[in-house]
């Protein structure tokens, strides 16, 4: 397989692979999810022939066909906006079509079992569709034209969104380290210092060779400090062609994200997040930064890890206190996904939710629209958790902050639901305070603080302007007393 391109960000999205694969009504899906204009290539030939496939072929044979296919496979790759193309099964026969992808996109070959896909086609009118022996005989000898063009490699909706961005959800995945870390270049392993005590010696052994120091961090928020950044930046020895893993939870891959992002102007990183809150949301979409005394994440940058490795296993070890507060963020993706995500096992927990935000954040990832849905619920939090002097738990405050969203929303079946999965309590800290450090939040635009709401579960609204006196109230009644 091709190695040099690791995910979708600003290119296209092609999906490649046989008749059957599913690449048409899985591209659709896709395309919605990112936000992309979504290009069937097949069905663009028809549209600029005005001609059926079948209909070509008759008239043309295959390689009439085939040089159309190129044509506007070539003129679809070369426009500018990064779209979402499914690909004819034949069209990476050709070695022009097949450069532009490797300039133009990153290539994803979707894998079917022939039998499936046989089953799929046949009695269609697809011109090599026609007899089961000889589409046996095809699948078999385009197979290695499909290796050679793929990136990598997926199934379904969620399989392509994760592969798109980079992230790859397996349990056990911790101990394939070796082989997920992108790039033949020496690595440095930095651990938040619980976790290395926990789950170091795997990583370290699974990345073997390539890992020339490890280096411990504080464990939790306290390793999102100027002094330990500053020691990091003095420790690393990597040159340009190496990188950085960072194990840990949200703490962890935020300062060594940004770390990799300003050492020698900026190293890849690989993020291995070992908790819920890391696996469903903190280790994707490349944000990263650090906290100034009294203000959270103000220093940082954008910087999309190379790889994110999501092994659920890892999370056995974690204290139930840090489960709630992932799953708190379950429960934000699900309310913004329209799916009851929090219903699912736990690794599927972590599949979905990280395909949600990858998806978002390979639509935004820049954060200047669709992504600031992730923020639901969560001024309401930052303001109880800066009004408690950040003693209270992300989750918890989160937990809240949905109620007073949906409260907002007018969802009370949602508001009900909430409080049924997360049992949020109300907290005892100073109103005052906590409106004070609403009107703050670096959400807010000139004075008026702008919430995220939901029209109904699936249907976030960014952006929206509420009259002061409605927030107020909504926050009053998450304050201990004051209900
Ligand atoms: N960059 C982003 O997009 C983004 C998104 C959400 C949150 N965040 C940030 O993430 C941070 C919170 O991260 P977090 O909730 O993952 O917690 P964390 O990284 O602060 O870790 C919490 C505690 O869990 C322990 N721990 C971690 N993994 C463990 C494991 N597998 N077994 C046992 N203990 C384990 C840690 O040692 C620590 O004590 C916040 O600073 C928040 O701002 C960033
Ligand atoms: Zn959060």
């Amino acid at each position: 397989m091709a190695s040099a391109r690791l995910n979708a960000l600003d290119r296209h999205l092609a999906l490649a692979g046989f008749m059957g694969s599913g690449k048409s009504r899985l591209g659709a899906e896709v395309a919605r999810r990112l936000d992309r204009p979504f290009v069937d290539l097949d069905r663009e030939i028809e549209q600029r022939t005005g001609s059926t496939v079948a209909d070509l072929f008759a008239e043309r044979g295959e390689s009439g066909f085939r040089e159309i296919e190129e044509g506007v496979a070539l003129e679809v790759l070369r426009s500018g906006k990064p779209a979402v193309v499914a690909l004819g099964g034949g069209a990476v026969l050709s070695q022009r079509t097949r450069d532009a992808l490797a300039s133009a996109a990153f290539t994803m070959l979707i894998d079917v079992e022939p039998e499936i896909a046989w089953q799929r086609v046949s009695g269609s009118n697809r011109p090599l569709a026609q007899d089961e022996e000889k589409f046996h005989a095809l699948h078999r000898d385009r197979q290695p034209v499909y290796d050679e063009v793929a990136d990598t490699r997926a199934r379904d909706v969620e399989g392509i969104v994760l592969a798109a961005a980079g992230v790859h959800v397996e349990p056990g995945a911790i101990d394939e380290l070796g082989g997920l870390v992108p790039g033949e270049g020496p690595m440095e392993l930095i651990a938040d210092e619980r976790v290395a005590g926990i789950h170091g010696v795997r990583a370290k052994d699974a990345l073997g060779l390539r890992r020339v120091a490890l280096h411990e961090l504080p464990s939790g928020e306290a390793a999102k400090a100027h002094d330990v950044l500053v020691g990091l930046w003095d420790e690393l020895t990597i040159g340009r062609d190496g990188g950085v893993v960072a194990l840990g939870g949200g703490s962890t891959t935020d300062v060594a994200g940004f770390a990799a992002a300003t050492y020698m102007r900026g190293v890849a990183w690989t993020a291995v997040p070992t908790t819920l809150v890391g696996q469903v949301d903190a280790g994707i979409g490349g944000k990263t930064a650090i906290d100034l005394p009294g203000a959270k994440n103000v220093v940082g940058a954008f910087h999309w890890p190379a790889r994110v490795v999501c092994d659920p296993s890892l999370l056995a070890t974690l204290p139930e206190s840090e489960r709630l507060n992932g799953l708190a963020e379950v429960v934000k993706t699900g309310l913004l996904a329209g799916d009851r995500l929090w219903e699912r096992s736990e690794p599927g927990q972590v599949r979905a939710c990280a395909a949600f935000k990858a998806a978002v954040c390979l639509a935004d990832p820049h954060d200047r629209g669709p992504r600031a849905q992730l923020n639901l619920g969560h001024t309401f939090a930052h303001a109880l958790e800066a009004a408690a002097g950040y003693s209270l738990p992300h989750g918890r405050a989160v937990a809240l902050g949905l109620l007073a969203a949906l409260r907002l929303s007018g969802l009370p079946d949602e508001e009900r639901l909430v409080v049924e999965v997360l049992a949020p309590e109300p907290v005892a800290v100073d109103a005052d305070r906590a409106w004070a450090a609403l009107a703050r939040d670096k959400k807010t635009e000139g004075a008026r603080p702008r919430l995220v709401l939901l029209e109904a579960a699936g249907r976030p609204r960014w952006g929206v302007e509420v009259p002061e006196a409605d927030i107020r109230r909504a926050l009053s009644g998450l304050i201990a007393g004051r209900q």
